[in-house]
């Protein structure tokens, strides 16, 4: 049995056990209470308590009392007498399956709230499990309408991603366009802090009944919630773009979404990823790249300059669309804000040494030097914009990006995103690219939550008609 380190704040784990916990996604084949307890809890704090685990629903106690750890107390939240003090709250809503359950919920979840709030000890974890449900009746975003209420009160540290195989009500059952299978469940984490926090400040779309069209769901074969992808080696000429993304992830999308023939769009190009994947599968390619650096190698990568066209401009500015015809499908992946300005990465350590560039450019109108975080969020929105007027009506859009964690918080990019673009697109649902082919580190190691983020948000989105 290993002995606890006195050093190690918030959990009895070794430093190896702690590793394992910090990858962002994990394979959901097994009750996940117990590990989440083990990890933020301890079984007895410096002042001789024992750890207090509160849970809500009351069957996480009752049904799994055996698999929960020994050497902790645990309260049940069903009822909200209980004023005992709290090292860590877990809280299951994955039972809500639509809008009109979490409007019936709101009560209750206000009160879980508000219990937090009076009774968890401040720097101290609270994990809500909750799921979006993608239907017929549109996209139900539930787990981020809920991360958004707790945010109010709580710092969002963290999401894990929990993802489920052979989930008997995997399959979306739709007639009316593309939706990906329910398989992923969020552990979103917060921290109840001693100061005031920042304000969320997205606002979802309310779901819609989808827009009809000849299109049937067996068109797009490519539903999965999630998936491993392991990109092969880079080649050596692309390998001066801090951010490229593999070819052969892009072309499952454009296959999912166009015929051959079809014109595909990607209004950040870089060194041409997306246009060579469009080639490959017999399409015709657009693209914008601020960078002429980036365009010169995506130009030398095409043989045949005839089936794609490549604009040097601002994906912001309308008159770098000119050129473009009417487009079938766009496939995107914007900076993760300024994170490559940050120092510490241990990537951007390995590029520098090497000798290679840390970041897009030196131009204010690259996206990556935004700072203010509000304005980079709507600056994509002016570009995704730009995109649906050369769209046509009912083509599809995906944009690849991460939520970002910066100095702490986490800035949930992927969600800001989908709110911003509502009045341009019908949000038709996630999936995450999960990386199983990356080093990890023990981040925050004795002192808090911070994940090695291996999970990418590809956000399909539908141009309204
Ligand atoms: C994440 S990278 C895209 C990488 C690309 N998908 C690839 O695989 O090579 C984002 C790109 O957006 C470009 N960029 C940033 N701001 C831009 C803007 N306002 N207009 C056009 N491109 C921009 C950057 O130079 C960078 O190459």
């Amino acid at each position: 049995m290993h002995t606890p380190d006195p050093k190690n704040r918030l959990n009895d784990l070794s430093s190896r056990q702690w590793l394992q916990f910090q990858k962002s996604w994990f394979v959901l084949d097994k009750n996940p209470v117990p590990e989440f307890i083990q990890f933020f809890t301890k079984a007895t704090y410096e002042d001789g308590r024992t750890g207090h685990v509160a849970l809500y629903t009351a069957s996480l106690l009752h049904e799994n009392r055996d698999e929960l750890p020994a050497n902790r107390k645990y309260i049940s939240l069903e009822n909200l007498n209980s004023n005992q003090v709290a090292d860590y709250v877990y809280i299951d809503l994955t039972h809500i399956h639509s809008n009109d359950q979490l409007r019936g919920a709101k009560q209750k979840i206000d009160a879980l709230i508000e219990w937090c709030a009076r009774n968890l000890f401040e720097r101290h974890y609270i994990t809500i499990a909750a799921r979006n449900i993608h239907s017929d009746n549109g996209s139900q975003l539930i787990a981020w309408e809920i991360a958004k209420w707790f945010s109010e009160f709580f710092l969002q540290k963290d999401e894990k991603i929990g993802c489920r195989v052979n989930s008997g009500e995997a399959h979306v059952e739709k007639a009316d366009g593309w939706a990906p299978r329910n398989t992923v469940t969020y552990f979103l984490h917060f921290r109840k802090e001693n100061n005031a926090q920042r304000k969320p400040n997205f606002s979802f779309p309310v779901p819609e009944a989808k827009e009809t069209s000849p299109l049937k769901n067996e068109d797009y074969p490519f539903t999965d919630g999630w998936y491993i992808h392991r990109p092969p080696r880079r080649e050596k000429g692309v390998l001066l773009h801090p951010a490229k993304f593999p070819e052969d992830l892009v072309e499952r999308y454009i296959e999912n979404f166009t015929h051959p023939g079809e014109w595909v769009l990607d209004p950040m190009a870089g060194t041409g990823s997306s246009l060579l994947a469009a080639a490959q599968c017999g399409c015709k390619a657009a693209g914008i790249e601020l960078n002429p650096e980036f365009v010169d190698i995506a130009k030398s990568r095409f043989a045949d300059g005839n089936s794609v066209k490549l604009i040097t401009g601002d994906a912001a500015e309308a008159k770098s669309y000119a050129a473009f015809p009417q487009l079938d499908y766009a496939i995107t992946s914007p900076p993760y804000w300024d994170m490559l300005r940050m120092r510490g990465s241990e990537t951007q350590k390995k590029r520098k040494d090497a000798g290679l560039q840390r970041w897009y450019s030196d131009d204010p109108k690259d996206a990556g030097n935004i700072a203010d975080y509000e304005q980079f969020v709507n600056l994509l929105a002016d570009i995704y914009h730009h995109v649906a007027l050369k769209l046509k009506p009912g083509g599809y859009l995906t944009v690849i990006v991460k939520n970002v964690k910066k100095k702490g918080v986490i800035y949930p990019l992927a969600w800001d995103i989908v709110a911003a673009l509502k009045n341009d697109y019908i949000f038709c649902g996630e999936q995450f690219w999960c990386q199983d082919d990356q080093r990890l580190f023990p981040f925050g190691y004795r002192n808090a939550w911070v994940s090695n983020t291996f999970h990418h948000y590809c956000l399909t989105f539908r141009r309204r008609t």
